[in-house]
């Protein structure tokens, strides 16, 4: 099964993808984790990606389409993945798109989680995240069950640095500029199921996988 999610910043697709990859065994691929284990590695493509993180912006897609060309090209990806924050513009969408085409293959599903922008940055202020394993908490609506510990690898669980009402404000604007315009991209494609990301964590992913099935 081939994956998309899509959705505004917070709107919980880290925490439904971490459920989605063990339910279907798909690993879950997310360029955010990428350039954060990037930047925290101070690798030369966290140096590039961080500046433009911080601030809130997209990293180009000259960098970021080929991150997840060699990410799919590895065996795990064989019989299905799902993308977690990529593709976000049209360009992004187009790469991936020709790139499977090249190899006969093509996204099953995506999956368009919405949240109104009123909830996100309750979502994003109390978020913390662990930078190990990806796995994302919410001090209120789903908070470790140790403080300050990441329940599936014990590492310690910190607050994003664009999780700052500043930053998001601006990441959901660069969303809406964006990001948005892809909805229309896999409506006309007729794959694309609407979820609605307001219900809890538990409810959300009851209709993903009414969505996805069984197998
Ligand atoms: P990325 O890491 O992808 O951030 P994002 O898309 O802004 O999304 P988030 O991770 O912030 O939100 P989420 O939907 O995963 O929500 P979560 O499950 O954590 O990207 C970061 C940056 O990297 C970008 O700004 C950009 O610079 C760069 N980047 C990444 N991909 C790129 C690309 N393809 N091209 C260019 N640049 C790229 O949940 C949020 C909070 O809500 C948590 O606290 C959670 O516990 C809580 N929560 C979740 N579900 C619920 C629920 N149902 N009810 C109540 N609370 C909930
Ligand atoms: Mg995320
Ligand atoms: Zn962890």
């Amino acid at each position: 099964m081939k994956i998309i999610l899509l959705g505004p910043p917070g709107a919980g697709k880290g925490t439904q993808a971490k459920q989605i990859s063990t339910k279907y065994n798909i690993p879950h691929i997310s360029t955010g984790d990428i350039f954060r284990k990037n930047i925290s590695e101070k690798t030369e493509l966290g140096v590039k990606a961080q500046s433009y993180i911080d601030k809130g912006l997209l990293v180009p897609d000259e960098l970021t389409i080929d991150i997840i060309k060699d990410r799919l090209d590895n065996e795990d990806c064989k019989n299905g993945f799902l993308l977690d924050g990529f593709p976000r513009t049209v360009k992004q969408a187009e790469a991936l798109e020709l790139f499977l085409n090249q190899k006969g293959d093509k996204i099953d599903y995506v999956l368009l989680v919405k949240v109104p922008e009123s909830s996100i940055l309750e979502r994003m202020t109390g978020r913390r995240v662990c930078l190990k394993c990806g796995a994302s908490y919410h001090i209120k609506f789903n908070p470790p069950k140790v403080l300050g510990k990441c329940d599936a690898c014990n590492s310690d669980i910190i607050q994003r640095k664009d999780d700052s009402e500043e930053t998001v404000k601006e990441r959901i604007d660069v969303y809406n500029k964006q990001t948005e315009p892809l909805i229309e991209y896999y409506d006309d494609k007729k794959i694309m199921h609407s979820v609605d990301g307001t219900q809890d964590i538990e409810v959300v992913f009851k209709s993903i996988s009414d969505i996805l099935g069984d197998n």
